[in-house]
């Protein structure tokens, strides 16, 4: 449904002449109604992989299909039409424009729901439709807020980029049901980037991203594992590394 062929990504450096690869000839195909999960280390490529379907970045070798469509010279409106959408990792603020005129730009069917979209992230539609999306807001409020724009479109495609950052554990729970919840009733293709377990472990399929490539991609039964065992290992920092190959391994 949503294929990447051979993407790679070089952007310049900025201050200097030279060239960094942040995505090497990374290939894959999202199908409908499957729900993904990306994770990896930091600065290893997972934002860059939402930039490039959504049509933020363009690559600068290799194909992106949708529905058997080439939409690699198409632009993020035209993207959007076709029913792709991306939460930010770090929401854009938008001075002079109140939450209830977010939600109505987002909103596929007119003015249905915008209430309810708020309730549904924990926040009080009385207290918050007519705030302006500003500065005023905290990193948690707006993570919130674009999930709420999510909950309203109708799309194919829907990308969370680490929608955990900054949410309460209470909240945290809720947006998990929520997101889960959407995908359940509209079977898109849905694609969490995250470093959560528990919504790792409610992925169709698991995708590792490291220096800009697919590592691999699996169920949850078969690559978590392997990811707690790096994560163990990394204790060996604290343990000297004396027992490293003993209690890791
Ligand atoms: N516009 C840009 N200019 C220069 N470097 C960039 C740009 N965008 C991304 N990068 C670099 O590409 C690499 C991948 O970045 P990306 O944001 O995709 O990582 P990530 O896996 O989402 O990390 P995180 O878990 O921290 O969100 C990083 O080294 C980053 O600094
Ligand atoms: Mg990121």
């Amino acid at each position: 449904m949503l294929e990447l062929n051979n993407i790679s990504i070089d952007l310049n450096v900025q201050n200097g002449n030279g060239k960094t690869r942040i995505l090497n000839n990374l290939s894959f195909k999202f199908e409908q109604g499957k729900f993904y999960c990306i994770t990896g280390p930091n600065g290893g490529g997972k934002t860059s992989i939402a930039k490039v379907i959504m049509g933020i970045y363009k690559p600068t070798e290799g194909r992106i299909f949708f529905e058997n469509e080439d939409i690699t010279e198409k632009n993020i409106t035209e993207r959007a039409r076709l029913g792709i959408c991306y939460a930010f990792q770090i929401p854009p603020r938008f001075k002079g424009l109140r939450v209830k005129d977010l939600l109505k730009i987002s909103a596929a069917k007119e003015n249905m729901g915008l209430r309810n979209s708020l309730k549904s992230v924990g926040l009080c539609p009385e207290e918050y439709m007519d705030r302006e999306v500003d500065e005023s807001f905290s990193g948690g409020e707006m993570k919130r807020i674009e999930i709420a724009t999510m909950l309203l479109r109708n799309p194919k495609v829907i990308i969370y980029d680490e929608p955990e950052a900054g949410v309460d554990l209470w909240s945290f729970h809720k947006l998990v049901n929520v997101i889960k919840q959407k995908h359940e009733r509209e079977k898109a293709a849905t694609i969490v980037i995250t470093h959560q377990e528990r919504i790792l472990a409610l992925a169709d399929e698991i995708i590792l991203v490291s220096e800009g490539q697919i590592k691999q991609a699996g169920t949850p039964e078969a690559i978590l594992p392997g990811i707690k065992k790096d994560i163990e290992c990394e204790l060996s920092g604290i343990c000297g590394g004396d027992d490293y190959a003993e209690c890791c391994r």
